[in-house]
């Protein structure tokens, strides 16, 4: 995609990835695919804020270049080190080797770990200032989110914010602006975002929204590194934020479940009846069925959680297993669970949920149900009943 104005002097120059499926090394199913988002400032002082993922790197260059020869960049800053941001570092580099590179610390060292580069570098902490002209960038470090070396560059002429990745989405399209696109998806994208990447920081990222608040700093564009950039609305996604990393939840259930032959799936579909037939919301998942992403994505605003499986080797499947070992990174807090499952000769799986549930934070707030071999019709009523029950439990505590 070409390079795209974003104010007068100030150009959208990155890269849409359209076809990446897995992100973070498999932890993150990006069904829409993804953009790296990398800015140009055309002032006295020509500025890059932020490359793009190393494979992308010419695509980049191309579209600096049709802006200005990126022999004249004076200042690339680096406001994360992680590679989907710093990949084209070296490749930008060798067209302008005289160029300072500007970062946190911690950013100075990752980067060095990484790329090996003999960089002019200029360290830079909260509060300082660097002036290209008529604008003047400031610089916040945002430790966390999303690595120890991030931070934000403002910039007060226009009242922009380069948060990096927080506000971001794994969202490819031709389009630049929250206004050109549908709006439910790119909210959706931000849930998904923000559930399987932020959630475990999300008291720093409450912190940090304090800090910017207590600033009193005009912000209306919120640029970020990946997905679109909010002009229309950019204290939409702030709010959101807010709400997410205050864990506020809805009274809605998530079912999820991973079956061997087809018992634990009776149940788990008798169990989500009872739960719609209490009012509750209730959305239902075989671990094998949908990507983690968007499942995380729907446990981020539910109050409970139920989760399923048969028993194997005295334990619990081991998709499932993984499922609950990526949950408890997340650490949810103010929500509760509880599990079922069934089993042929001797259980486990439901003592070993119940571990899981209790490492991430999650309340159990019902003692397991379990069926053996399949369930009867009797096991059915009482799956259903169960549902009914924890729902009732949800609409107290939630
Ligand atoms: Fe988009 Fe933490 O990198």
């Amino acid at each position: 995609m070409s390079a795209v104005k974003i104010l007068e002097g100030i150009y959208w120059v990155g890269a849409v990835d359209w076809n990446i499926r897995n992100f973070h090394g498999h932890t993150y199913t990006t069904s829409r695919g993804t953009t790296y988002n990398a800015y140009l400032i055309v002032d006295e002082k020509i500025t890059l804020i932020d490359t793009v993922y190393g494979p992308f790197a010419q695509e980049m260059i191309e579209n600096i270049r049709q802006i200005v020869p990126p022999e004249k960049i004076d200042y690339i800053v680096a406001n994360h080190v992680e590679m989907d941001h710093s990949g084209a570092l070296p490749e930008i580099m060798k067209l302008c080797p005289k160029a300072k590179v500007i970062g946190t610390s911690k950013c100075k060292e990752g980067l060095y770990r990484y790329y090996y580069g003999d960089w002019d570098f200029q360290v830079v902490k909260t509060g300082d200032k660097l002036k290209l002209g008529r604008r003047t960038l400031t610089f916040l470090e945002a430790p966390m989110l999303h690595w120890p070396d991030s931070m934000f560059t403002y910039i007060a002429e226009d009242a922009l914010l380069l948060p990096n990745d927080a506000f971001g989405q794994h969202y490819a399209s031709s389009e630049r602006f929250d206004d050109e696109v549908d709006a439910p998806s790119l909210m959706e994208e931000s849930a998904k975002y923000y559930g399987n990447i932020l959630w475990p920081l999300s008291a720093l990222v409450l912190r940090k929204i304090e800090e910017v608040q207590k600033m009193g700093i005009p912000i209306k564009i919120i640029a970020p590194s990946h997905g679109i950039i909010w002009r229309k609305d950019p204290m939409k996604i702030v709010n959101a934020y807010v709400s997410w990393a205050k864990n506020e939840v809805k009274p809605k259930i998530v079912i999820v479940y991973e079956t061997m032959w087809g018992s634990t799936e009776k149940m788990a579909k008798k169990i989500a009846e009872g739960v719609a037939d209490s009012g509750v919301s209730v959305k239902l998942f075989d671990v094998n069925q949908t990507d983690r992403t968007t499942v995380i994505k729907e446990m981020l605003d539910a109050k409970g959680y139920i989760i399923g499986s048969s028993t194997h080797d005295n334990d619990l499947l081991i998709n499932i297993a993984g499922f609950l070992e990526f949950l408890k990174g997340l650490r949810p807090k103010n929500r509760i669970g509880c599990s079922f499952g069934s089993y042929g000769w001797a259980g486990g799986a439901t003592g070993s949920i119940e571990g899981y549930l209790k490492k991430a934070g999650v309340e159990i707030a019902q003692q397991a149900i379990v069926a053996r071999f399949a369930p009867d019709k009797d096991e059915l009523k009482k799956c259903y009943e169960y549902g009914k029950s924890f729902a009732d439990i949800v609409k107290k505590k939630g």
